[in-house]
């Protein structure tokens, strides 16, 4: 885990933290007041966003992450090398990074086994003063996934 600001990101770390940063923009949240963005970024360099969909049933909202993996799943992406998370409002200055919750990371490992590399994970405050580099297996270790499942084909469809 690499704690920083945004200044001592990579370009390409920079460049999709912007892009989730522009998805909060469209983060549905009327009940929370939390926008929530995320980017991926796929194995061959397209970014993929999402942001979260909040309902009036509250419990099946979905997080920015997860939206960004369905929303690429849709585009025939399930490959990825990073993701960055970045929340807040204009109401609500989050000054700690948000890290994805449990659903996303269980999800996001699966993306992991199918990529089949350690999918890096940038989250941020709301101002990116505050940015922690970790990666899924670090946020996620001990996971359960498809190797349990003994299914060895997952790129197949
Ligand atoms: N949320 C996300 O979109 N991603 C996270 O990593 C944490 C939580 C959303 C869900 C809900 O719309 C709001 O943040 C408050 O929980």
């Amino acid at each position: 885990m690499i704690k920083c600001s945004f200044k001592d990101l990579k370009p390409y770390q920079q460049e999709l933290l912007l892009e989730a940063e522009k998805a909060m923009d469209n983060a549905y949240c009327p009940y929370s007041g939390f926008s929530v963005g995320a980017a991926l970024l796929t194995e061959n360099n397209l970014t993929i966003t999402g942001s979260n969909v909040e309902n009036a049933s509250y419990g099946i909202t979905i997080c920015a992450e997860r939206a960004a993996i369905i929303r690429a799943n849709a585009l025939g992406k399930r490959r990825f090398k990073s993701i960055a998370v970045i929340a807040g409002s204009k109401k609500y200055n989050a000054k700690e990074p948000t890290a994805p919750c449990g659903a996303c990371r269980q999800m996001l490992y699966e993306s992991s086994v199918i990529s089949e590399r350690n999918i890096e994970i940038i989250i941020s405050n709301t101002d990116k003063t505050n940015v922690i580099i970790s990666s899924i297996i670090e946020l996620l270790p001990l996971a359960f996934g498809p190797e349990n499942l003994n299914n060895k084909n997952l790129n197949a469809g």
